[in-house]
């Protein structure tokens, strides 16, 4: 997405109907940080959410919130506008992270999953399982099946306007079935925000095979 770089922070607001801070603070909540943690952001963009964990953690503490995202300009912008300390980014597909197993406290995405086809959202979700310490979060928030009316039509008419069947995978309610596939704990789901944007939780095993 390296075309929406420099007019995302723009428009993803106005895309989330002003309810973009409530979201990502409710994204936040659920991840239950300690200052110490080490928390990897999927497909970050321009790297709102990875500056809000970071404000959260203490570097001094060992805490850090990483962002990776596959477009180099999107990382351009996140690193200008919002790396510091606590809050670092890099270039990385989220189907080939490069971290060490059980690396991290905590992985959280938002509005990732639905632009990659259904095996790198598996294969994603499975380095997440990997890089991920036994028994911590995974947060998701993605498109999933419409509840409302309107969640309907938004998702339906972007899938045909982006010619993007990874749209509709998302749609048809994938995300659930992967991420308990890949080795996850059965994801609770926690809401959903316009009718079809859903917010998973779930927590990789004490006892995983990875
Ligand atoms: C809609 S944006 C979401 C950005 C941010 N997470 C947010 O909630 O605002 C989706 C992001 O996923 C990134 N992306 C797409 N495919 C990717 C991949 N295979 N690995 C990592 N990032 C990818 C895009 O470059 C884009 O920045």
């Amino acid at each position: 997405m390296d075309h929406a770089a420099f007019v995302y922070d723009f428009l993803e607001p106005i895309l989330m109907l002003g309810k973009l801070a409530e979201y990502d603070r409710h994204i936040l909540s659920l991840l239950e940080l300690k200052e110490n943690n080490k928390v990897l952001d999927l497909g970050c963009g321009t790297g709102v959410l990875t500056r809000m964990i970071g404000d959260q953690l203490n570097r001094e503490a060992g805490g850090v919130s990483l962002g990776i995202d596959a477009a180099a300009k999107m990382i351009r912008v996140a690193t200008r506008k919002r790396g510091n300390a606590t809050c670092r980014f890099e270039v990385m597909a989220a189907e080939d992270l490069y971290f060490d197993d059980s690396a991290f406290d905590a992985v959280v995405s938002s509005l990732f999953f639905h632009h990659v086809p259904l095996d790198l959202k598996e294969k994603a979700l499975w380095q997440a399982l990997r890089i991920l310490r036994p028994s911590v979060k995974l947060i998701i928030a993605d498109m999933h099946v419409p509840t409302t009316f309107m969640g309907a039509l938004v998702s339906h008419v972007s899938r045909w306007f982006f010619m993007q069947p990874q749209i509709g995978e998302n749609i048809s309610g994938v995300l659930p079935s992967l991420i308990e596939k890949v080795g996850f704990i059965s994801p609770a789901h926690i809401t959903t925000y316009f009718g079809y944007i859903a917010i998973f939780a779930t927590r990789k095993p004490e006892e995983s095979r990875l």
